[in-house]
């Protein structure tokens, strides 16, 4: 298990959030950044039987995706809370592009102090982030806090069973969610200390597979467009490195050393 990070942990949120709002990130990952995309956020709220009415929290909300789509099918409000300024801008416009603002807002904020009251959700999704956050302790806590009594979080993840290999300890490695992912045990205890009571685990090994074969696919045929200089990738963005990157995840996902998984907890007073 690795509970000791090296990274500052400003610096981590504040690189994870530039990386995320980035045109490379579009680029490899289209609109949803996590494993599954949206088949697999609509499966989390259908988990959560979301509705009509309710309100719902997405924590670590990215380009809007999730939330957006979460609104669309279960007619539900939600707000996304998001580190990275950019990408609420971002989101806020796809929000409003999709004629649900109404439905849908998205503000700046951290997971670690969420900037909303107590006792005011129905629900919380919280996807591919939860290993990013430096201080899981504080980020369970404040689910538990902003949660109704009875609400349910719907946490998908990235789990590392064993050590993280080296080579896959770096900033990009943290940013990829890779370097503190750890195992779906540790989540559940961070959950419980939090107090909240885990109703069900389901395992989604297969749509990490899929979804890192695919950036391999896309990191070939973006160095294609390079060579033909038909396409600009700013300054920061190393080709080479996020090539090995996904090799070494690859490599760990068949080792069953990464895995996904999806965890539904309950905040029962
Ligand atoms: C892998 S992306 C997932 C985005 C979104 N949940 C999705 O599935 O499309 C991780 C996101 O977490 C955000 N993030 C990282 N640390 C955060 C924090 N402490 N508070 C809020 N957002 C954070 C990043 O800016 C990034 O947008």
């Amino acid at each position: 298990m690795n509970t000791e990070h090296t990274f500052d942990a400003t610096e981590v949120k504040a690189c994870c959030a530039l990386a995320y709002q980035s045109d490379a990130a579009r680029l490899l990952l289209g609109d949803s950044f996590h494993p599954g995309g949206i088949q697999l956020t609509e499966y989390l709220g259908s988990l959560l039987r979301l509705e009509q009415g309710h309100r719902v929290l997405d924590v670590a909300s990215g380009q809007g995706a999730s939330a957006i789509a979460l609104a669309r099918r279960f007619g539900c409000q939600v707000l996304g809370i998001e580190y990275g300024a950019e990408a609420v801008r971002q989101a806020s416009r796809a929000a409003v592009a999709e004629n649900l603002a109404h439905l849908v807002t998205f503000q700046q904020g951290d997971a670690e102090h969420l900037p909303v009251p107590d006792n005011s959700f129905d629900a919380l999704i919280c996807e591919c982030a939860f290993c990013t956050f430096p201080n899981k302790t504080l980020a369970a806590l404040e689910f538990q806090r902003v949660l109704k009594p009875t609400g349910q979080l719907g946490l998908n993840d990235l789990t590392c069973t064993g050590a993280v290999p080296e080579d896959l300890q770096d900033l990009l490695a943290w940013i990829a969610c890779i370097a503190d992912a750890q195992p779906v045990e540790s989540y559940i205890r961070y959950l419980e200390k939090g107090g909240l009571n885990i109703t069900r685990i389901e395992n989604h090994d297969s749509a990490l597979h899929d979804m890192v074969e695919q950036i391999q696919g896309k990191l070939l045929g973006t160095e294609l467009l390079l060579r033909l200089r038909k396409v600009e990738l700013p300054a920061s963005f190393d080709i080479e490195q996020a090539k090995r990157l996904a090799r070494a995840a690859k490599a760990a996902i068949q080792s069953n050393t990464f895995g996904y998984v999806t965890l539904l907890a309950r905040k029962e007073y």
